[in-house]
């Protein structure tokens, strides 16, 4: 396929990652050729300015299957999702959107014969049960909230699609993102966003999780040049399809609050965790992405 004949659709280019992911495939691929969606109506103006946009919910397959078909959509980055915090608070949400959405855009990819496929997946698959040092990519799945239940199910679901259809489908399970352009939410690993945010505007954060929860993570360009490679590679030779771990770093909050503090000396951080400690509990500390990277 020549950069000429992609058409991608972007699903959740207003959130954390489709807002940045957007921007770099218009100037990778021509920003005619790169439909961003969102169910959001209020968007980020650099995605309004550069592009194509449609309102698209994707629980809804009618209205999927139609812009695909309006904009020769081959391409698409499922980006959507309602993450841990908020799928704890709105289980029944998080399972619609997570699912249905999920199914719609792989249903909508078999009948219309996309080419591509990228569906991302989360830490979020992991459970107590799983090591949580250096968690191995074949290991116990037994998350605790409902959206890493949507994700575990999600990637079954890819697989499905790749073994029964032969879809080209790709993914990876991503840890926590740190990026500034737009906030996440909804997650449990956004205090590590909201932390920056907080020590400029008031020089204290008060962190839901406590100074010693420590979580993968990884900054936005790594993120944005993980999945652009996982895209481009050979699907011939992959051993997995969208359940890739990728690894960043880890660190503690205290340790990323002493950082913090040299750069702004009068900065303080209080800990009061609610709900989300038990979420960060349940997942790894650092992940081994030796499958990704091969
Ligand atoms: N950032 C996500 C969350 O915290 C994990 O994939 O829910």
């Amino acid at each position: 396929m020549t950069a000429a004949q992609i058409k991608i659709l972007v699903t959740g280019a207003a959130g954390q990652i489709g807002s940045e992911l957007t921007p770099l495939l218009r100037k990778k691929f021509g920003p005619e050729n790169v439909l961003a969606t969102d169910i959001k109506t209020d968007i980020p103006p650099v995605l309004n300015d550069s592009g194509p946009y449609e309102k698209l919910d994707v629980t809804n397959p009618t209205r999927l299957k139609e812009i695909i078909k309006k904009y020769q959509i081959n391409t698409i980055y499922h980006m959507s999702a309602i993450l841990s915090a908020t799928g704890e608070k709105k289980p029944q949400l998080a399972w619609n959107v997570n699912i249905s959405g999920t199914h719609n855009i792989l249903e909508a990819s078999r009948e219309l014969n996309l080419k591509k496929i990228f569906v991302p997946s989360s830490i979020a698959v992991f459970g107590p049960e799983t090591p949580k040092e250096l968690t191995p990519q074949e290991t116990v799945l037994k998350p605790k909230t409902m959206y890493g239940v949507t994700k575990v199910a999600g990637e079954l679901l890819c697989d499905y699609y790749v073994q029964h259809y032969r879809l080209d489908i790709r993914g990876c399970r991503y840890p926590g993102i740190i990026s500034y352009e737009t906030l996440p939410g909804g997650g449990t690993t956004d205090y590590a966003v909201a932390i920056f945010y907080a020590a400029i505007k008031y020089k204290k954060y008060t962190c839901f999780v406590n100074k010693n929860t420590m979580l993968p993570m990884m900054y936005m360009p790594d993120c944005l040049k993980a999945t652009i490679d996982i895209m481009e590679a050979d699907f011939s030779r992959f051993e997995h399809h969208s359940n890739f771990n990728i690894a960043g770093m880890s660190f503690k909050v205290e340790d990323l609050a002493a950082e913090i503090k040299k750069h702004i000396p009068e900065f303080t951080v209080d800990y009061k965790p609610d709900y989300r400690q038990e979420i960060a509990d349940s997942w790894p500390k650092s992940v081994n992405d030796a499958a990704a990277r091969k």
